[in-house]
């Protein structure tokens, strides 16, 4: 049932809910999810579909649109995205007052938001044409970034963007050449990275895509929004999930200790949880984890990685949590960021970007989602509280 609040007068009653979980906040046309029977559908169409026939720019494309693209204007689209790849190169001075040992995603933050200091031009909200330039350098120009981030904190040179490889082709080109050898990249670990990317595409009113509509309703710029978004992505129980995945792995060991682990994911008196395990919205299983899972398993078989002692301990974890009773009570099926996080380890992506390829790839849901904020009808996102704090008292003047 739906409670509109716009019929309850805006002093008397209101909803109190922690955590948001059953206020609606918009209206949108973009994602449709159904938890309990594990659907997940961008514009209509089924994620495992897309992400066996579409690839991410095309996925892209939808998500911005609303519709699948014809083949002309797939092409010119690619075309678009591929002319923005390259930044400022004012952009690389920034970046190099970072200190190099800094986490990415806190580079991440300050590059991302400093886009609007460094691209002022196309910059009224109120016009589609400049909202869409937005979304064009943002999609074009996060894997530069997420790259120059990662090389940074190697002490290696930027590797500039190559358009004649497609998107995901050409991340990983950023992330493992050198100006002394090309990076050959593997068809695989390609076909693998655009798999990531699109389904962590976008995932309706999530936490970190909530926030770029609060901040978005203010009338800020959309790279400060979309740089909001990934202060909120980065936390463990959202997008930092895959990274504290493969660091629970390291910690487990080895498969003699998994029983440990597990009692202390069980004992509520210890607040550790089995990261990568469990969902917000999902309580059956995610549509995404199954696809991620195949492409795990092609990814290992590509490498003959299967019996990394890691990868064993995550396999035996996923027997687990799928036998245990604690775990099917609860429903607590491994999630996407479980699977993608080994993908990711087996390519040789170090687990501190993890987090900014979740925010690259989700970077076309948030700029969706304020697209279609800022255009339709809309109010600065203020929720109400429950003041639980002193009345008013006096000012002690004898203090
Ligand atoms: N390990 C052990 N127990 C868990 C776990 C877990 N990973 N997740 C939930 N539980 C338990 C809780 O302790 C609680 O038990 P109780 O009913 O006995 O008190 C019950 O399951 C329900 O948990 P909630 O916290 O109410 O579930 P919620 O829906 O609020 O949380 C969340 C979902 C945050 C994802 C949680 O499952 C979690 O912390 N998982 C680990 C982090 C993770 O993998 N995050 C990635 C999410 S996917 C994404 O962002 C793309």
């Amino acid at each position: 049932d739906v409670i509109d609040v716009r019929t309850l007068g805006s002093h008397g009653v209101f909803t109190y809910d922690p955590g948001f979980m059953s206020t609606g906040s918009c209206e949108s046309a973009i994602t449709y999810i159904d938890g309990d029977a594990g659907v997940l559908l961008h514009r209509g169409y089924k994620i495992a579909d897309l992400a066996q026939h579409s690839d991410y720019l095309e996925t892209c494309y939808l998500l911005l649109y609303g519709e699948l693209p014809t083949a002309e204007q797939k092409a010119e689209f690619v075309v678009t995205v591929k002319n923005h790849t390259m930044v400022s190169e004012s952009m690389q001075k920034f970046l190099d007052g970072f200190r190099n040992d800094a986490h990415p995603m806190a580079v991440m933050v300050g590059l991302v938001g400093a886009m609007s200091a460094f691209y002022q031009d196309h910059m009224d909200i109120t016009d589609p044409k400049h909202r869409e330039i937005a979304a064009f350098r943002l999609i074009s120009k996060m894997p530069t970034l997420a790259a120059m981030c990662y090389k940074y904190s190697k002490g290696q040179p930027t590797m500039y963007p190559r358009n004649d490889l497609s998107y995901a082709e050409n991340f990983l080109h950023m992330m493992f050449a050198t100006p002394c050898e090309e990076y050959k990249v593997n068809p695989v670990f390609a076909k693998a990275m655009d798999r990531i990317f699109i389904l962590h595409a976008d995932h309706e009113q999530n936490a970190s895509t909530s926030t770029v509509r609060l901040a978005g309703s203010s009338g800020a710029n959309p790279f400060a929004c979309i740089a909001a978004g990934i202060t909120t992505l980065w936390g463990p129980a959202h997008g930092g999930a895959n990274e504290a995945v493969l660091t629970m792995l390291e910690e487990i060991g080895d498969e003699s200790n998994i029983d440990e682990f597990i009692a202390k994911a069980k004992d509520k008196n210890d607040p550790f949880r089995l990261m990568g395990f469990g969902h917000r919205v999902y309580k059956n299983f995610d549509p995404r984890a199954k696809v991620m899972r195949e492409t795990c398993d092609q990814v290992l078989a590509e490498l003959g990685q299967s019996d990394d002692p890691m990868l064993k301990i995550a396999k035996r974890l996923e027997q687990i949590a799928l036998e245990d009773p604690y775990f099917v009570e609860r429903k607590l099926y491994p999630n996407v960021d479980f699977y993608s996080g080994i993908i990711m380890k087996a390519i040789g992506i170090p687990t501190s970007m993890f987090t900014v390829i979740f925010a690259m790839s989700r970077t076309v849901g948030w700029i969706s989602h304020w697209n279609e904020m800022i255009g339709g009808a809309y109010k600065i996102g203020r929720p109400r509280q429950l003041y639980v704090g002193h009345t008013e008292r006096e000012y002690p003047t004898d203090k």
